[in-house]
Formats: C-alpha cells, sequence, structure tokens
C-alpha cells in the first residue's frame, strides 16, 4: 500500500490527459507488481516439462505443401501486420528508435516494412495495414517519420504500449518522483516489454476497430526481424481451419544452433504449448536448457495471433504471463528492477496453439553491427523490401562476423568501410582494434584483422583477403 500512496503522489504530479493515460497505466502496473510480490520460487516444476506432442510444433514444408487457393487475396484482408516498435537503437549507439535506423541502401527497418506491405497490397488488390506498437520512448519519432508514407498503399496506425515506473531493488518503491519525462526523471520509466501488446492493443481500441473491419489475425514480430515477412502459407492455414478447431496462436520457431542457445522454446506443461525462457529455468538445470540436442527449436518471435482471441482473454482477465524481472542500473548507481513481459508467454491461454518450424531465413534479426554488416553485404538482395539471400552464395549459411568495440555504435562503423566489403565467400571474419576497410575489398574464407592497442590497421582499396591473419603493424 506504500506503493499505492506513492503512484498516487506521481499522479498529482500531472492534470489532464496525461493523467488519464497514466491512471490505466498505473492500473496494469499495480496488477504486475501485486503478481510479482506474490511470486515464489520458480515458474516451473522441471520435472513437469514434457516434450511438445509430435503434431504440436509442425514443420513449415508440411504447411506450405497444402499449396495456395486462389482466394489468397481474402485471406489477407483478414490480416493485419504488427511491428513491436517500442524499443531504442541504443545497442548500437543510436538515441532514436530502432526502427529508423538505415539498413540496406538507405533504407530504414521501418521502410522496409512499408515497401513489403505495400508490395503485397499491389499484387493482390488488397488491404492490409501496418500497426507499429510504439513506446513513449518512440512515439514521438516514429510519428515525425510517418508522414512521408502518406501516398503509400498502406494504412498505418499506432498505439502506444504503457508507461511503468522502475522500482528500486531495496525499498521496492518508484525511483521517478515526477510524471513528467524531463531531467533525471527520464531515468524513472519504462516500456514493460512486448507482453504488453495485449493489454494496450486492447484499451488502444485499435484491436475493437480492426475486428470490426472484419480483420481475424495479427501478424506479430519484432521490427528488428528482416526475415519476417508476411507468409501466405502459414495465413492461409490459419483461416482454413474448421470453426471450432480454430488455431488461435501460431509461433514461429526454428532450429536452434550453437549461436542462440539463450532463445526461449517450446515445451509441454500441465497440457498446453508453453513458452521457456533461459529466466525461467532452475541453476541446475541451465546446460540442459542451452543443449541443442533436448531442446532443439527457439522462438522468433514471429508469431500469429487471433484478434477475436486477444479481446475474449483480454475481458476474462485470462491472459497470463509469467513476469521477467529485469535488473537495471541508472547513471547515477542507483539499482532498480523493471518488470516485464513477454508476448510469446502468453501462448499457453490461447485455444489449439500451434508452433511451425520455419526456415531460419525468417529469423535475420539485427541486433548488433555485426549482424548489419552482413545485411548490407551482397549477401543478400533486395527486393519489395524483403531481403533474400544471394543464389551466389554456395552454402545458404551465414558468416561468423565478429566486429570489436570500434564498430559497435553504427556511426563509428559506417566510418570504418569505404563501403561494403565482397562477403560471398566469406566462413568468418573477425576484427578487433582500429581498423578501416577501402573500397571494394573482398573477403574469403576465415578472415581475421587485429589492431594492436594504439595501432592501426587500413585495408587497402580493392584488396583480397582469403584465409589470412592481419595484425599488429603487418601490412599486406
Ligand atoms: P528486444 O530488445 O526485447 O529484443 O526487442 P530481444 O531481446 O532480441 O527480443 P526478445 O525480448 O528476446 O524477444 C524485441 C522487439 O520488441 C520491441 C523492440 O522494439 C523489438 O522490436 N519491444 C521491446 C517493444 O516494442 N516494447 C518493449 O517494451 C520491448
Amino acid at each position: 500500500s506504500s506503493m499505492h500512496t506513492e503512484l498516487e503522489k506521481l499522479l498529482d504530479t500531472t492534470t489532464g490527459a496525461e493523467r488519464e493515460v497514466s491512471k490505466k497505466d498505473f492500473e496494469g502496473f499495480k496488477n504486475l507488481f501485486h503478481r510479482f510480490l506474490q511470486v515464489k520460487g520458480p515458474s516451473v516444476e522441471w520435472i513437469k516439462i514434457q516434450r511438445p506432442p509430435e503434431d504440436s510444433i509442425q514443420p513449415y514444408d508440411k504447411i506450405a505443401a497444402r499449396g495456395l487457393p486462389d482466394n489468397v487475396a481474402d485471406s489477407l484482408n483478414k490480416l493485419v501486420v504488427v511491428k513491436l516498435n517500442g524499443g531504442l537503437g541504443t545497442s548500437m549507439g543510436c538515441k532514436g528508435p530502432k526502427s529508423l535506423i538505415s539498413v540496406r541502401n538507405e533504407n530504414t527497418f521501418l521502410d522496409l516494412t512499408v515497401q513489403q506491405i505495400e508490395h503485397l497490397n499491389k499484387t493482390y488488390n488488397t488491404d492490409v495495414p501496418l500497426v507499429l506498437m510504439n513506446s513513449f520512448n518512440t512515439d514521438e519519432d516514429t510519428k515525425k517519420i510517418l508522414q512521408k508514407y502518406t501516398h503509400h498503399r498502406v494504412k498505418i496506425h499506432t498505439f502506444n504500449q504503457s508507461r511503468y515506473p522502475r522500482i528500486n531493488k531495496e525499498s521496492l518503491l518508484p525511483v521517478a518522483t515526477s510524471l513528467t519525462m524531463t531531467g533525471q526523471n527520464t531515468e524513472g520509466w519504462y516500456p514493460p516489454g512486448h507482453g504488453d501488446i495485449y493489454a494496450s492493443f486492447y484499451n488502444s481500441g485499435l484491436l475493437d476497430q480492426l475486428i470490426a473491419q472484419g480483420k481475424e489475425y495479427i501478424f506479430v514480430s519484432n521490427i528488428d526481424n528482416l526475415g519476417a515477412t508476411v507468409d501466405l502459407h502459414i495465413l492461409h492455414h490459419l483461416v482454413s481451419q474448421p470453426n471450432g478447431k480454430r488455431c488461435e496462436f501460431v509461433m514461429e520457431v526454428t532450429d536452434k544452433t550453437r549461436a542462440d542457445v539463450k532463445g526461449g522454446t517450446l515445451i509441454q506443461y500441465e497440457g498446453k504449448l508453453r513458452l521457456l525462457e533461459i529466466a525461467q529455468v532452475p541453476k541446475a538445470h541451465v546446460d540442459e536448457f542451452k543443449s541443442v540436442s533436448k531442446f532443439k527449436i527457439f522462438n522468433t518471435n514471429n508469431l500469429w495471433i487471433s484478434l477475436a482471441a486477444i479481446k475474449r482473454l483480454q475481458e476474462q482477465k485470462a491472459m497470463d504471463m509469467e513476469i521477467i524481472v529485469n535488473p537495471k542500473t541508472l547513471d547515477g548507481g542507483q539499482n532498480v528492477v523493471q518488470l516485464e513481459t513477454a508476448v510469446g508467454a502468453a501462448i499457453k491461454c490461447f485455444d489449439n496453439a500451434l508452433g511451425i518450424n520455419v526456415p531460419r531465413s525468417r529469423f535475420l534479426p539485427v541486433k548488433t553491427t555485426s549482424d548489419l554488416l552482413l545485411v548490407m553485404s551482397n549477401l543478400y538482395s533486395l527486393e519489395a523490401g524483403s531481403l533474400t539471400m544471394s543464389p551466389k552464395r554456395e552454402f545458404p549459411t551465414t558468416p561468423h562476423v565478429k566486429l570489436g568495440s570500434s564498430f559497435t555504435k553504427v556511426q563509428e562503423y559506417l566510418t570504418r568501410f569505404e563501403s561494403i566489403p565482397d562477403m560471398l565467400e566469406l566462413d568468418h571474419l573477425t576484427v578487433s582494434g582500429d581498423v578501416t576497410f577501402g573500397k571494394n575489398v573482398s573477403l574469403k574464407g576465415t578472415v581475421i584483422i587485429i589492431a594492436n592497442h594504439g595501432d592501426r590497421i587500413d585495408i587497402p582499396a580493392g584488396s583480397m583477403l582469403e584465409n589470412k591473419i592481419v595484425s599488429g603493424n603487418l601490412r599486406i
């Protein structure tokens, strides 16, 4: 109840519309906080975890083999594309929304998304809208940019996710002293994870509006996943299920490699499909969780969800997601926690949920500048907003790229490449220290470039490096 008093105090720091929005946010927060206080111990009992039944995770090929009907447009007109756009580009050293970072030929994540959907709408003469879930961190900048798409053939809607108070790790009281987002107060607030989508989509009224327009499914994905395009086969599978067996939730999963051992996986638990995240795994079982042989697949966060089901679960207050406790240290050194939820964790609440094991190409996230280098290179070609791997690459695997800390920030990374090297035959690239690349460099096999502290290595224009180690003062 001291939390209650603190929240009341915060509400009194503002009036009008802002107060009303915050009131709603605080209702959601109180709920989450209350649940957080009640949680004792891990959210799963390890011995109750079962392998998902055979037919609950279907191979994509099996879904696609059924082919497409003539009336693809009818299915598309039941679809809404939703992109999770609450996040910032901080991990790549950018200040604004991550979706506004240029990833390919000056196109941002958002540009590519708009191009993809516009292409669909033109090809099939349909009306698939784009919905962006913004956060208080991204809303203003995103809306400014949206004006440039006014004449594109895609209707764009936005809604805002909630804004919750960060709480002190010891006292569990809010760290902010006012609702205004200036000065030290900006650090007092956070968007509570993408699991917030259900409540904020419902509360915004947009969910009802789309249902009234005859929309049935949303395809939700991370805006930074360039492989998350609308898949007509999955869509067709969903809309053609017989009534009464309607699949309300599809999670696209893909085979785990050693690089993605931390991704959430699907398990069978108490008779339902459930997402198991590493944070829920008891310490003694973490290695088991990471093993590629026992838990073979992971969540791509490409999700297909029934709008009517979201509405029903929200109204029954039956949407249930495990709480993720995310510890942070503020600039001033204060230790805080933020309570979050993940969108995929709600899978257990939906009827006839299904996993579809999709090709790796549907999971192409850009989390770091190393990822960015790959998608900017000639390994991919761009067509109607979609990236596809170049047929000129002999093996359909992507090279392992590890760029050092001088490449972390997009700005600095860009200055270090006069042009993006030819990477068609590259397997492995490690770069560390003060390194620059001239125009038209070609990288093949395994290439390691290490500039020692105080040194600089400039790879001359036109060089071809094949299975080469370049280090120290060595010049090529
Ligand atoms: P994350 O930053 O959570 O990336 O954002 P991640 O860690 O790879 O993903 P998860 O959480 O393990 O699935 C994933 C997407 O979710 C959006 C981001 O903008 C990004 O598109 N996001 C994240 C929100 O929209 N709101 C949030 O509160 C958090």
